[in-house]
C-alpha cells in the first residue's frame, strides 16, 4: 500500500460513516486540517461535529468523547495511541490524520500519515486536503485552506516555498480553481499585506541584512536612500503588496546589493508566496502566513472555532473577534520575547533554557521561544519551560531550533520525547519544533537529561565513553 492508497481507503471509511467527530489540534494547521474535513463531511452529508484538543495527553483525552460516533484525530493521534488504547477505543472506530512521528502501540489503529512515505513537507491539512478530494474532486475548493495550514505549519519555511506534492497537487489544484495566485520570486518576509514595508524589513532576520534587520529606522533609511515612497498621500504607510513590480523589482535588487556588500549569501532573499486574490487587500486574510497567524491567534487563544468558521467564511462577527485575539496575540507574544531577552537565558552546553513560570500560557510559550532564538545564540536549541494553569504539578516545555542545527544532526522530538517519557510524561513534535509535558518536580534532571541527549546527537561521546 502506497500513501495514496492510504488517502483513498480514508475517504471510503469517511464515506462509510454514520456519524462522526473530529477531534483537531488548536493550531493553524490543526484548524485549517478541520476545517478542510468538516466541510467535505457536511457536503457529503454525514452528520458531524468537531472538538478541538490542545495537545492529546492524559490530561485532554477526557475532552474526546466516548459516544458511538467514528472518530477522526487530525494533526494528532499519531503520537499518542497509547492514549487512544488506554480511553478504550477499537481499531473500527478511529482514524488519524496525521504528518507526526507514529509511537509504537500494540493496538495500530488505521493511519493516514504523509512522514512514514517521505512526504516530509506535507502537514495535517495536506494530508487532509487529499482525503477531501478522494471523497470528491468538487473539493478543490478546499486546496486554499491546505495551503494555509502547510505554510502555518513551516513546510515552505526551508525550501523558500512549498514543494513536493503540497506544491505539484495542492497549490496547482489552488491555481486552477483561482482562489490562490502563486508568486514566484517574491521577497522572503512576513507581513507583506499588513505591515509598513519598512517594519517588514525590520522584523525579519531571514535572511539577515545588517543595518536593515532588527533595525526599523535603518530600514527607513534604506528605502528612503533608493527613493522609495513609503506613504500615501495621507500619510498612510504603504505594504509590500501595494508596490507596482517595478518598484518591487527595485526593492529586492537593492536588497541583494546589500547582503552582497556584507559578503551574505543571497539564497534565501526570495521566496514563492501564496496570497489570496479574493479576499480584501491590506488585511490578514490576504496571504498564506499572515492568514495562519490569525489562525493560530484564535487557537492559541481557546477560540479555534472562530478560526474555522473564518475558513468557511465568516467575515461577520467571527472575524471581527479573530482581528481581536490577533492584537492581542501581538501584544502577548512581543511581551514574553521581551521577557525572555530581558531576564536571560541559562547556556548548558547544548541547550539554552528559561523558565517564565505562570506569566504566559503553556499554548504560546513555543511562538515566543521561536522568536527568542533568532536574537540570541540560534546555534543551540532553546528550551523554555512554563506552568501549566490546570494541574500545578504539570509543566509544559517547548522546545526551538534552526535548519542549519537540525541539518547537523539535530532532533528535538526525539531528545524531547525521549526525556519527558523518562519522567511519566510526553511529548513529539518535529525536528526542529517540539514540545511536551513533564512533572514539575522533574524540571531541573529534564533539562540535564535534554542537554546530554543533544550532545549525544551532535556526536559528543556520552557519560559512559567519557
Ligand atoms: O507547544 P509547542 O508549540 O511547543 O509545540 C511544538 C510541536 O510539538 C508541535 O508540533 C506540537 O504538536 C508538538 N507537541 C507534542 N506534544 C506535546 C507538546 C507539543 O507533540 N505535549
Amino acid at each position: 500500500m502506497g500513501f495514496y492508497d492510504d488517502v483513498k481507503a480514508a475517504a471510503e471509511t469517511i464515506a462509510a460513516a454514520g456519524n462522526i467527530t473530529i477531534i483537531s489540534h488548536i493550531d493553524a494547521d490543526g484548524i485549517a486540517s478541520e476545517a478542510i474535513l468538516s466541510q467535505a463531511i457536511g457536503r457529503a452529508e454525514i452528520p458531524h461535529r468537531s472538538v478541538f484538543i490542545r495537545q492529546l495527553e492524559p490530561l485532554t483525552m477526557p475532552q474526546v468523547p466516548l459516544d458511538t460516533s467514528f472518530k477522526i484525530f487530525a494533526d494528532l493521534g499519531a503520537g499518542q495511541q497509547n492514549l487512544l488504547e488506554e480511553r478504550g477505543f477499537s481499531q473500527h472506530e478511529v482514524l488519524i490524520v496525521d504528518h507526526h512521528v507514529s509511537q509504537p502501540c500494540t493496538r495500530q489503529y488505521r493511519q493516514v500519515n504523509c512522514l512514514p512515505y517521505g512526504h516530509g513537507k506535507m502537514s495535517a491539512a495536506g494530508v487532509s486536503y487529499l482525503i477531501a478530494k478522494a471523497m470528491d474532486t468538487a473539493n478543490t475548493d478546499l486546496a486554499k485552506t491546505a495551503i494555509i495550514g502547510n505554510v502555518g505549519d513551516m513546510m515552505a519555511r526551508e525550501t523558500c516555498g512549498l514543494v513536493g506534492p503540497v506544491r505539484d497537487i495542492i497549490v496547482e489544484d489552488a491555481v486552477l480553481h483561482r482562489n490562490v495566485e502563486v508568486h514566484r520570486r517574491d521577497l522572503n518576509c512576513y507581513g507583506t499585506a499588513t505591515r509598513p514595508l519598512y517594519l517588514s524589513l525590520a522584523y525579519n532576520d531571514d535572511p539577515f541584512i545588517r543595518g536593515i534587520s532588527n533595525n526599523p529606522e535603518g530600514a527607513k533609511q534604506f528605502l528612503r536612500r533608493h527613493g522609495i515612497r513609503q506613504q500615501t498621500k495621507d500619510g498612510r504607510w504603504l505594504v509590500w503588496e501595494e508596490y507596482p513590480p517595478d518598484d518591487q523589482k527595485t526593492i529586492i535588487s537593492a536588497l541583494a546589493q546589500q547582503l552582497i556588500a556584507n559578503g551574505e549569501p543571497v539564497d534565501r532573499l526570495l521566496a514563492e508566496t501564496y496570497s489570496f486574490p479574493d479576499e480584501p487587500v491590506r488585511t490578514p486574510l490576504r496571504n498564506a502566513q499572515e492568514y495562519a497567524t490569525l489562525l493560530n491567534a484564535c487557537g492559541r487563544w481557546a477560540r479555534p472555532h472562530v478560526g474555522s468558521a473564518i475558513l468557511k467564511g465568516d467575515r461577520g462577527s467571527q472575524y471581527r473577534e479573530a482581528e481581536h485575539m490577533l492584537n492581542n496575540h501581538r501584544a502577548v507574544i512581543r511581551d514574553l520575547l521581551g521577557y525572555i531577552l530581558d531576564t536571560g537565558v541559562t547556556e548548558l552546553e547544548w541547550l539554552q533554557y528559561i523558565h517564565v513560570g505562570a506569566k504566559y500560557p503553556d499554548t504560546i510559550v513555543g511562538i515566543g521561544a521561536g522568536m527568542a532564538l533568532s536574537k540570541l545564540n540560534s546555534a543551540k536549541p532553546i528550551l523554555v519551560m512554563c506552568s501549566v494553569p490546570e494541574d500545578p504539578n504539570l509543566t509544559k516545555v517547548s522546545m526551538r531550533t534552526t535548519e542549519r542545527v537540525v541539518a547537523r544532526g539535530i532532533d528535538l522530538q526525539q531528545a524531547i520525547s525521549d526525556a519527558s517519557t523518562a519522567y511519566g510524561g510526553g511529548g513529539g513534535g518535529h525536528r526542529i519544533a517540539a514540545g511536551a509535558f513533564i512533572p514539575k518536580i522533574a524540571e531541573q534532571e529534564f533539562v540535564i537529561r535534554v542537554n546530554r541527549l543533544l550532545g549525544e546527537q551532535a556526536g559528543a561521546p556520552g557519560p559512559d565513553h567519557r
